[in-house]
């Protein structure tokens, strides 16, 4: 079932009934100011982080679902509506909801009045930008009452719910004419604000939640609204809301526009006051005056679709089925925006309190954007090494604040160190920009102690070559990608996070999946120091390189694919000997992507064991057999119900891992069939079952152990978005830039024709036209540059070109 259709031609999708199966929501906001709103106006704003700089309150996880936001109430003649349906859910005559790239449009028609309400964040300013379209569609005048609401959160949104002794006392607000100015903690530590204007007069205003709404009222139902009548209430202390009540008239056919604008402002200590207790409000004036008028909003989105434009035209494909073309054109990238943007910071499902950046997490979200905002993918690389140790560990997590290590998750995630040649790697080829390699980086963000960037990347390389265990295989520490497996933990107290507990010492697990991508991303730093005419780097490497590949062959074979680990006391972790957890994604993977034993077949009979017990109608589980009982020594992996999360859940940010293993042996049916079967628009039709938006990447989508197989959870802040970006675009389309030119190599059904891509590409405009006239899945046969014919199978870069590029393939 299906709750709305994809726009493709306005990048949109658009959302016809407002009972989805779970908030499908959307981002405002490209830099320092953010609002998630949901199709029914659902959500909150911020101001950089989530954390401590939260603009409006949220109840997650709360009844009914979705409660805060940013609403509108409209009381006609005693009928109480919303445009969004919710909070009154007043049946509607007409609703709709159009997600688009920064924006969302929401509209509702009662009784022959229609308001639609325009959300965006404008480029370069810190508001949310709200305007109301009313329309007097019926035959007769029309007078009826719109009041706006909001509630304020009291800046420090875990504070915010917990410590009510203090903040029911604090709340300060000033109204001005018609903005209504929040200022808790303003007078003390705080140099910033927050207002809600509306460019117009006002009848009426609250600022009391209590007085507007009523102690033991709902949103649905405030008071006020109930009686058409504002309180004009001051808050002290309690919680700090703001509305603006307005009495409209509309002719018949009568439109009448209004814009208002949340927003965000900071002072210095000198200039925080206009008098005594009165807060400089210059700043405010300012950006009020920036949208205050429906043509400065029109001229401002106008800015923003620009802006979208010039993003995604750096990849543009046309396969000629829709489905596959607005995931790769449109949506895919935006969320890969989104999550260079959030990190894992606030979504549905995460509360915008706990996590900060990922060591990990952000070097691999970098491979989805850095053809889109090169320069700040670059300043994200450096933030991240930043964080880095001399010997090459890491801290897990980072605060986008202060862009400093997280001491409470501290480190020691062996996977970690790695993930920085791969971002830095794509960067440079994207790029061409070496220079980045010579950029003083500091460790352990302390000055004093600055190398090159290079320096980092290998004192990652080094990390693993220094953690080596008994068999060769690099040590997992607390855990590598799969957070879940904790090797070293053992913990029987259900008040210890599996993530930070390691409760024996001088374990020697190992990890099989840390090798894979250790002979992945060691073979790149090889290839990257060869590049720079580093040979002596490169020579001293590449052994360890072949060690690993060995070891791998010698101690990470189970027969018929991949170990995954070595336990704390030197058992296997994913063999047959296992009852459960016999086999594992992670390893199949990243060894295939590494070719390991491919001459002896071991990549071709590892893929099959995923096909035959990892692959099922809604993607790739994770393990199998999925665990039913708590395995002490695996940790929190076996806490999750059969089915869930990395207990045999399709995690899908590991499925594009198969998807590039299988391109590797030129298998594309295999390769293609994978990537729909997660590919969210490819699902749009079982959306009843799966839940979360059609048109982003969940993190899990419960696998077939689950009490309902195909049910997702956990969308949009997902390594998911750029891994399945990366594989369709780079290996299944087969464009990915390297250091010389750029590499064309498809590996598609046999039964595609062909399909074009047209890639912009340090300063080359390339129009590629792939062809496949002998129903192949991999295989070039030959190249055409403006018609001439190219003998290798890289195409070099040309700044200032457009090339036309045909590939044959054969
Ligand atoms: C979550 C984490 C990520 C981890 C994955 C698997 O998505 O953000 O770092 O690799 O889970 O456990
Ligand atoms: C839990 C989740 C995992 C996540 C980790 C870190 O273990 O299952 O996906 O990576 O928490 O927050």
């Amino acid at each position: 079932m299906k709750y709305g259709y994809f726009d493709d031609e306005n990048r949109e999708y658009v959302i016809t009934d407002p009972i989805t199966p779970w908030p499908w929501i959307n981002y405002l906001g490209n830099e320092d100011f953010f609002s998630l709103i949901s199709n029914t106006a659902g959500g909150y704003a911020f101001y950089k982080d989530a954390k401590f700089r939260r603009l409006t309150r949220y109840r997650y996880n709360n009844v009914p679902m979705d409660n805060g936001g940013r609403y509108f109430y409209i009381n006609d003649h005693d009928t109480v509506w919303s445009p969004g349906w919710k909070p009154v859910k007043t049946p509607l005559d007409k609703y709709e909801c159009r997600h688009g790239l920064s924006y969302t449009r929401i509209k509702g028609e009662k009784n022959g009045l229609e308001a639609e309400v325009l959300f965006f964040v404008p480029l370069k300013s810190w508001c949310e930008v709200q305007k109301v379209k009313l329309t007097n569609n019926s035959p007769e005048a029309k007078s009826f009452k719109l009041f706006s609401f909001m509630e304020w959160c009291l800046w420090n949104a875990e504070d915010d719910q917990n410590n009510l002794q203090r903040n029911l006392s604090t709340g300060e607000v000033e109204i001005a004419g018609s903005t209504i100015y929040h200022k808790t903690e303003y007078k003390e530590r705080r140099n910033h604000y927050a207002f809600y204007h509306v460019n117009s007069e006002i009848q009426g205003f609250d600022t009391d939640r209590e007085s507007f709404v009523g102690l033991y009222n709902e949103y649905s139902g405030p008071q006020a609204v109930l009686e058409g009548k504002p309180r004009n209430s001051h808050a002290h202390g309690w919680s700090p809301v703001a509305s603006h009540y307005l009495e409209i008239e509309l002719k018949p056919g009568e439109s009448k526009e209004l814009v208002f604008i949340l927003g965000y402002v900071e002072n210095s200590d000198d200039e925080k006051w206009e008098s005594k207790n009165l807060i400089n409000k210059v700043k405010a004036k300012d950006a009020i005056e920036q949208f205050n008028t429906p043509g400065k909003v029109d001229a401002a989105l106008k800015d923003l679709q620009k802006y979208w434009d010039d993003l995604l035209s750096g990849y543009v494909l046309n396969s000629g089925d829709e489905r596959l073309d607005r995931m790769v054109n449109i949506w895919n990238q935006y969320q890969c925006m989104v999550t260079f943007n959030m990190s894992r910071s606030a979504s549905f499902f995460e509360v915008g309190i706990g996590r900060g950046m990922g060591f990990r997490d952000s070097n691999q979200d970098l491979i989805g954007f850095v053809h889109q905002i090169p320069e700040r993918a670059k300043e994200r690389i450096i933030d991240i090494a930043s964080t880095q140790f001399e010997d090459g560990g890491a801290y897990h997590q980072y605060q986008p604040l202060t862009k400093r290590g997280n001491d409470a998750i501290g480190g020691n995630f062996n996977d970690d160190p790695l993930w920085l040649i791969l971002s830095t790697t794509e960067y440079i080829k994207e790029t061409g920009d070496y220079g980045i390699l010579d950029e003083m980086v500091p460790f352990d963000n302390d000055e004093s102690r600055a190398k090159p960037h290079f320096d980092h990347l290998k004192a990652s390389f080094y990390h693993v070559v220094n953690n080596i265990g008994p068999h060769g295989l690099p040590l997992i520490g607390r855990a590598d990608w799969n957070d879940c497996l904790n090797l070293n933990c053992f913990s029987t107290n259900p008040n210890e996070s599996f993530q930070t507990t390691e409760n024996k010492s001088g374990g020697t697990a190992e990890s099989v999946m840390i090798a894979g991508l250790f002979v992945v991303y060691g073979r790149e730093f090889v290839k990257l120091c060869r590049q720079i005419g580093n040979n002596d780097e490169a020579d001293a490497a590449e052994p360890h390189v072949d060690r690993m590949v060995d070891a791998i062959k010698k101690h990470g074979w189970d027969g018929d694919w991949y170990l995954r680990a070595y336990d704390f006391y030197g058992k296997k972790v994913g063999s047959k000997e296992n009852q459960e957890g016999q086999i594992f994604i992670e390893s199949q993977g990243w060894c295939s992507m590494a070719e390991i034993g491919r001459d002896e077949g071991m990549v071709h009979k590892a893929l099959d064991a995923v096909k035959e017990r990892l692959d099922c109608e809604y993607g790739i589980v994770l393990n199998n057999p999925a665990f039913t009982s708590y395995v002490l020594e695996y940790g929190e992996i076996s806490t999750y119900p059969a089915g869930y999360k990395e207990n045999a859940g399709i995690f899908c940010h590991n499925n594009p891992w198969i998807m590039i293993g299988e391109t590797m042996i030129g298998r594309g049916e295999q390769a293609w069939e994978y990537y729909r079967k997660i590919c969210p628009a490819y699902l749009e039709d079982i959306s009843d079952l799966h839940k979360t938006e059609p048109y982003v990447y969940s993190q899990m989508i419960a696998g077939k152990d689950a009490h309902k197989p195909g049910e997702a959870k956990n969308s949009w802040l997902t390594g998911t978005a750029a891994w399945n970006y990366y594989a369709i675009t780079r290996y299944i389309l087969g464009v990915r830039p390297d250091y010389d030119g750029i590499i064309i190599d498809p590996c598609i059904p046999s039964s595609w024709k062909g399909y074009g891509v047209s890639r912009k590409l340090r300063g080359t405009t390339y129009n590629i036209k792939v062809e496949n006239p002998d129903g192949v899945c991999k295989g070039v046969k030959e190249i055409r540059v403006n018609g001439k014919k190219c003998n290798d199978s890289i195409v070099s870069y040309s700044p200032g070109e457009v090339l036309d590029v045909e590939v044959i393939m054969g």
